[in-house]
């Protein structure tokens, strides 16, 4: 069987080359492919009967029906959302459609966890500073972390290791989620998403884009934050309002913004533009805050975590073939 790889870069190669010489020698080839999969790109998959993307992948029903007219039965998800996807589509065309649904959930609250410090202590000015020679203190004043409260949206799998992790530094943590892992007992306070932007010195998103999530935090929910509170998103980029986000930078109401992930970043993320024109001018306006980090979807990007996603696409993709139960499908 051959397998379409869409959005990959040199890392995806490597490790998904090492987990198909481990797991599918000679059964499974892949072509890659750097381009993201859009109905133009669809015709690349020819011949193949699966493809495997990424989180900017577009899998809207025209791209699936295009897919599935060139012969492409499967959909291999390297990733754990699937917002991305028409699952109603999907379900249509009878596509096998699986996910990596945890790969590393402490590496994405660890990387939160990078933002807040990097963030709160401005080490990424003092790295600079440092090098020059500059040994001024001034612009590097932070906050004490153990005693604040840290709130966290979404207690799943990441939002239960973030909420492990600040706890471990002494803070405070609430957690807001209609439905949260059950092992927080001790780590962490329920509190409705309200109580939780009132009282919390920091808020971190884990929970995942779904219409009832798109802009959750926006005008409103920033106004009830706690007054230059930091706010943090490892999840994905239109959980927030980012307009509404400068907005309340320019006023000071938000003290600081660190993002993984942006909703225009599907035309910027993953590749290198640092010799281009960037038309994109609300991605502009937050680089100009100093107040605010941004990072290019990376929070997942760790050794033990690409290993995992190479070996559960393979083990997906073995399940398709062999038409044996699948844990990971999609929820259609
Ligand atoms: P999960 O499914 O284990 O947890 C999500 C939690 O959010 C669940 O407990 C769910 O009940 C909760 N939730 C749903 N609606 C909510 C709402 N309205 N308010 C508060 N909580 C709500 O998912 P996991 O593995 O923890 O991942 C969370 C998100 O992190 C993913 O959906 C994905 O978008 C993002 N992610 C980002 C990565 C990165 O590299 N930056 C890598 C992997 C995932």
């Amino acid at each position: 069987m051959k397998i379409a790889v869409y959005s990959a870069q040199p890392y995806d190669r490597r490790f998904l080359d090492e987990a198909r010489r481990q797991h599918a020698a000679g059964v499974v080839d892949a072509v890659y492919f750097s381009d993201p999969l859009t109905l133009d790109t669809v015709p690349l998959a020819q011949g193949c009967a699966a493809v495997c993307v990424f989180v900017n992948d577009q899998l809207d029903a025209a791209v699936l029906q295009a897919l599935h007219a060139l012969g492409v039965r499967a959909v291999l998800l390297r990733c754990a959302g699937f917002n991305n996807v028409d699952l109603n589509a999907g379900a249509r065309l009878g596509l096998f459609m699986a996910r990596v649904p945890a790969y590393a959930p402490e590496a994405v609250a660890e990387h939160a966890l990078a933002l807040v410090m990097t963030l709160n202590r401005h080490t990424h000015r003092a790295y600079a500073r440092v090098r020059e020679g500059n040994f001024a203190l001034d612009g590097l004043l932070g906050m004490t972390l153990h005693g604040k409260t840290v709130g966290i949206v979404g207690a799943g799998q990441i939002g239960t290791a973030a909420a492990r992790i600040f706890k471990g530094l002494g803070c405070t943590v609430l957690v807001s989620d209609p439905a949260p892992a059950p092992q927080l007992d001790g780590v962490a306070t329920r509190v409705s998403l309200d109580q939780l932007l009132a009282a919390s010195d920091i808020v971190s998103l884990h929970c995942p884009l779904m219409d009832a999530t798109r802009h959750m935090i926006d005008a409103a929910s920033l106004a009830r934050m706690k007054p230059g509170a930091m706010l943090v998103n490892t999840s994905r980029g239109a959980l927030i309002d980012t307009a509404a986000v400068i907005e309340a930078l320019k006023s000071g109401q938000l003290g600081a913004l660190a993002i993984d992930v942006y909703e225009q970043e599907a035309s910027l993320f993953f590749h290198d533009h640092s010799s281009d024109i960037i038309a994109d001018d609300v991605f502009q306006r937050l680089m100009t805050f100093p107040n605010v980090l941004v990072t290019g979807h990376q929070g997942f990007f760790t050794v033990e975590a690409m290993r995992e996603i190479a070996a559960v696409t393979f083990a997906n993709l073995a399940c398709h073939m062999h038409g044996a139960p699948c844990a990971n499908l999609l929820p259609i």
